[in-house]
């Protein structure tokens, strides 16, 4: 029987221990507070942003949103980076991507506080995850390991083959479990567009994790009978028989792979909860490290 991995079941687990630590850090006057930069009015972004800031009143932290124009200028980013820097009611923020053309978001990740920076995005974060004394992790990095480790997948000596190559998910995905530690110890290959004969390599994949950015790019002949399957794709294709014309897929063909796997991501409902929900555990994080208390 193939397991569907459901991330609103994991983050839920999560989201209990987050309450008890946002509960103690309140009882000693902490509230924890996250603000998110949104720069232009790109649609997926600010839903993105919506949820971040719903997330975080549900949770009983303080949400702060900025707005700002997509004409805003690198100077008048930066300033703003600098304000929330200083600012000790925000103990994390992030700068929303996609920045609109003409922004320069390397600079951008690159004045954030790294104490403050809770998408992990700073090279100095990823810098420690790649020694294996890291601060923080990267949101949907550290979703899919405890997405494995709270299904009980056996990660320790497993092929894993990470599908993409993105500084968000492909590469920091593959670092993290190659690190040493429950539910990571593992064999990482990782695969992408230049990459020779690609299914020769998913198809000995124990664990096979996919963030491609290509509708079920990954069809039943790329996949070993048994594997573990995390899908992090999501993609909008068309539907005419959707109410508003389309849908959401993966990158993996889920409706012909399923049966192979021992266990499986959907999507949507599979990896998208997870990211919001260890966002939120950066910025507990982050208040507690910036104010010493601790449950
Ligand atoms: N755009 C898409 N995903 C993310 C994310 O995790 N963080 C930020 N800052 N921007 C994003």
């Amino acid at each position: 029987m193939t397991k569907l991995i459901l991330g609103k079941d994991v983050s839920a687990e999560i989201y209990a221990e987050l309450r008890e630590r946002i509960e103690y850090l309140k009882s000693k006057n902490v509230t924890p507070g996250l603000a998110v930069v949104l720069v232009g009015d790109d649609p997926a972004s600010q839903i993105y942003v919506r949820k971040k800031g719903e997330m975080c009143e549900e949770l009983g932290m303080k949400s702060l949103i900025i707005r700002m124009p997509a004409d805003t200028t690198q100077d008048e980013l930066m300033a703003k980076v600098k304000e929330l820097n200083e600012d000790p009611a925000i103990h994390g923020f992030l700068v929303q991507l996609p920045l609109p053309k003409g922004l320069d978001e390397d600079a951008v990740i690159e004045a954030i506080d790294p104490a403050k920076d809770v998408d992990c995005f700073h090279p100095s974060n990823l810098g420690r995850l790649m020694i294996g004394n890291p601060d923080f992790l990267p949101a949907t990095p550290a979703g899919i390991h405890q997405m494995l480790l709270r299904s009980g997948i056996e990660t320790d000596g497993k092929n894993v083959v990470v599908v993409g190559r993105s500084n968000i998910v492909g590469k920091p995905t593959a670092v993290l479990l190659l690190q040493k530690g429950m539910g990571m110890d593992s064999t990482v290959t990782v695969v992408h567009s230049h990459t020779k004969n690609l299914e020769d390599f998913t198809r000995r994949a124990d664990i096979l994790i996919v963030a491609i950015g290509k509708p079920r790019f990954i069809t039943a002949d790329m996949v070993k009978e048994g594997a573990v399957v995390i899908d992090v794709g999501t993609n909008r294709i068309e539907d005419p028989t959707s109410p508003n014309g389309g849908r959401l897929v993966g990158d993996v063909d889920f409706d012909n792979v399923k049966d192979k796997t021992s266990a499986i991501t959907p999507v949507p409902g599979g990896v998208g909860p997870m990211t919001i929900c260890m966002l939120m555990a950066n910025a507990v994080k982050a208040a507690e490290k910036a104010s010493g208390v601790k449950s």
